[in-house]
């Protein structure tokens, strides 16, 4: 495990060679009200890993995921994309970072009242828009190809099962090439079987696309499958960020009783 110096240290060591994690997240505060969320998170992830975030329900994982997008803003403490600090930002320039991210949110996968077809379609529509028409549509047969969902195009989201359903939102969130990706619970809802197909299906995206990932689960299984490292939250900070194997050697009682409870 790291102190946050020590990934302090490697930050400025990375930026210096041009090397900057693709996602740094530096001490991050976040409240609503009086209910404090975030108390002083950092992480970073580098092109080509996948960390998982673990956590009870509540302890603001999708508000990380939210404020590393830049959905929100952090009341102090800094989000870093591929170096830039998004508070320095103007909208144009955030929504140009953003366009490399693929997200996948946590409820609402997909857009109800659009086809399969029109969902995965959907963001080429707003930002290739000089693909042409039959552009685009090879690009979506060859996403939803690549997640397994070929034939499925009319399909509206109310016919699809919830496995098929994310693959659906995993083959939107490819749509753009993100060289970041950000999955908030792929897996929750889930048969076993289904969530090992995500599974699966996460694993091969990430070798064949190369992407800097969180994913968001309460799933410990599936955090073992998928990641190289985990970070598991509570109470607003990272207890332990480790491999599956370093969390369980620990002897925090927290880490513990969330593996106990979670195996
Ligand atoms: N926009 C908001 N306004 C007020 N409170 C919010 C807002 N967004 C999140 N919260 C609060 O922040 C806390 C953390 O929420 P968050 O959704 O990040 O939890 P989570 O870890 O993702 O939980 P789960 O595992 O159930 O998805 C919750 O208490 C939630 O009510
Ligand atoms: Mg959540």
């Amino acid at each position: 495990m790291e102190t946050i110096d020590q990934v302090a240290v490697k930050r400025e060591e990375s930026e210096k060679d041009g090397t900057a994690p693709a996602i740094a997240v530096e001490d991050l505060h976040k409240s609503f009200g009086s209910q404090k969320v975030l108390n002083g998170i950092s992480l970073a992830v580098k092109r080509g890993e996948t960390l998982a975030v673990l956590g009870r329900s509540g302890t603001g994982k999708s508000v990380l995921l939210r404020l590393i997008i830049g959905l929100e803003k952090p009341d102090s403490g800094s989000v870093r994309i591929h170096g830039r600090d998004l508070a320095g930002l103007d909208l144009d320039q955030l929504g140009e970072i953003r366009m490399k991210m693929g997200f996948l949110f946590q409820h609402a996968a997909l857009y109800d009242s659009l086809t399969v077809e029109q969902n995965v379609a959907f963001p080429l529509q707003h930002h290739k828009k000089e693909a042409s028409k039959s552009e685009q549509s090879e690009r979506v047969r060859q996403l939803l190809a690549e997640v397994g969902m070929a034939g499925h195009l009319e399909k509206m989201p109310s016919d699809l099962s919830g496995g098929m359903q994310k693959r659906v939102g995993l083959a939107r969130a490819l749509a753009l090439d993100p060289d970041i990706l950000l999955l908030d619970e792929p897996t929750a809802g889930l048969d076993p079987i289904s969530a090992a197909e995500i599974d699966d299906l996460v694993l091969k995206l990430q070798a064949e696309h190369h992407m800097a990932s969180i994913v968001v689960t309460h799933d410990l299984h599936s955090a073992k499958t998928i990641a190289n490292r985990l970070a598991l939250l509570n109470e607003g900070n990272v207890v332990i960020e480790g491999s599956f194997e370093e969390l369980q050697r620990s002897d925090i009682a927290f880490v513990r009783e969330f593996l106990g409870h979670s195996s």
